[in-house]
């Protein structure tokens, strides 16, 4: 068992790079596959999903290589396959977006369905819906969506509306469409900063896509798209995560690489409640001079407050005095992680998608368990903060999206170390 050992009470100080971002990059690498050329991508983070996305990519066909420690080269000329293998796919939610990738490209795609989560259910309705209304008809198959272009091999443009906000399907979508005929009108879309991202990637390799960024996306579709290179921003949900860690752990640090536009929604609450933030052109200085105060936050698409950042928040929260409310309206159970809170002495309670926090003057360290990716991460805020040592298990969830978070953490001064742990159970047989 691996497992991040934890002794707190160590102000953070120094200057941390933030990475590329793990929600872009799960967009433009499956992009990949849309283009009959060889594609150099730089500032890809080195994650388990996105080292996963390149097993992905090459069982299919593709021939990926890293040039340097973020930067990769894919050569997608050759495609083999239509098929998403369930054992790859059913490891990452995002798998989903080789469906609109090699239906866009072959008109043909198999993948495994994505099923519930651990923060919620998450169905493709909206992505299946908008296929269909390019011409697509499709069919699960016990645990394999199968989706394929009607007549011929080019799916038509189409205007599409979202019945929510989705960044997936929206994403999704605009993947399907670049090589589509016609034109594809998508309405009520996300605007996340990777969806302007994956945006700006297409169009760096010949595709035409207007209005990402807005809440309405037009896609021109083009008969190929050309190799060419492209660097992927700054993730935003890492920038925000050392943001927390300094709030709950107190200290200075510099944030480089970074966009400070798309930090504006997690700054924003983080000053409400005390903190000292001060943007640079690619950088942000955080600092916390004092005591915090409550907050109170719901969870919004982007500009709102984001969901991926919303347990780091509640682990802040459990030290800020007073009372603070947090809303989650994206996930349905996304509030797990505060079970863990507790664990450590938190107080927390919650009603539905409800969590009411009462500051407390220490947290103790404990034995917990990251439920989720996030969770994991808010963990181990908390963790940075409280008396004694804290031990946190099922890592796996933390480093499917952080890039060396225990490095990073320990050159601002962190006391944080990766175990290892002999096991000797039946399981391990
Ligand atoms: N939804 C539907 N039907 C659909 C698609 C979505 O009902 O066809 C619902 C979902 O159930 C959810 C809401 O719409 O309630 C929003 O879902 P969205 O499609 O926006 O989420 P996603 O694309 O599956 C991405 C990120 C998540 C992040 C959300 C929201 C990736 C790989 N994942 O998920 O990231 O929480 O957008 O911003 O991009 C994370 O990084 O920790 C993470 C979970």
């Amino acid at each position: 068992m691996v497992y991040y050992k934890i002794r707190g009470g160590r102000k953070l100080y120094g200057e941390v790079k933030i990475s590329g971002a793990k929600n872009a990059a799960a967009s433009i690498l499956p992009g990949l596959l849309l283009i009959n050329g060889i594609c150099r991508i730089c500032n890809v983070p080195q994650i388990e999903d996105v080292h996963l996305t390149i097993e992905i990519l090459e069982s299919l066909g593709a021939k990926v290589r890293w040039l340097s420690s973020d930067c990769i080269e894919a050569d997608c000329r050759e495609i083999g396959s239509r098929t998403v293998l369930p054992h790859l796919g059913v490891r990452m939610r995002a798998s989903h977006f080789f469906i609109g990738t090699l239906l866009g490209r072959f008109g043909e795609a198999n993948a495994p369905l994505p099923g519930g989560c651990v923060i919620g259910m998450r169905p493709i309705d909206q992505h299946l819906k908008g296929f269909d209304a390019m011409g697509a008809d499709y069919a699960v198959d016990g645990e394999m969506v199968r989706v394929s272009v009607k007549n011929g091999q080019r799916l038509k443009g189409a205007e599409i509306c979202f019945d929510m906000v989705t960044v997936g399907a929206t994403m999704n979508l605009m993947l399907a469409a670049a090589l589509a005929d016609g034109v594809t009108v998508l309405k009520n879309a996300a605007s996340e900063p990777h969806i302007v991202d994956l945006a700006g990637f297409l169009n760096a390799m010949g595709a035409d896509v207007s209005g990402a960024g807005t809440d309405e996306i037009i896609i021109k579709g083009v008969p190929s798209l050309h190799g060419g290179s492209y660097s992927l921003i700054p993730d935003q949900i890492e920038a925000g995560t050392f943001m927390a860690a300094v709030a709950a752990a107190g200290g200075r640090i510099r944030l480089s690489g970074i966009i400070p536009a798309h930090l504006k929604c997690i700054s924003a609450p983080l000053r409400q409640m005390g903190m000292e933030i001060t943007e640079g052109e690619d950088s942000l200085m955080v600092s916390r001079p004092g005591e915090l105060s409550g907050i109170d936050i719901v969870t919004r698409p982007y500009p709102g407050f984001p969901t991926d950042m919303q347990p780091q928040m509640g682990a802040v929260a459990c030290f800020a005095r007073g009372k603070s409310t947090i809303v989650e309206t994206i996930w349905e159970d996304r509030l797990r992680y505060t079970s863990e809170l507790r664990r450590m002495g938190a107080d927390i309670t919650v009603h539905e998608r409800t969590a009411i926090f009462h500051g407390v003057p220490h947290l103790i360290g404990a034995s917990v368990e990251a439920l989720d990716l996030r969770a994991g991460a808010a963990l181990v805020i908390a963790a940075l903060a409280a008396d004694g040592v804290t031990q946190i298990s099922n890592i796996g969830f933390i480093e499917r999206g952080y890039h060396d978070l225990t490095g990073k953490l320990a050159a601002l001064g962190a006391e944080i170390s990766r175990e290892a742990e002999e096991r000797d159970t039946e399981e391990d047989h």
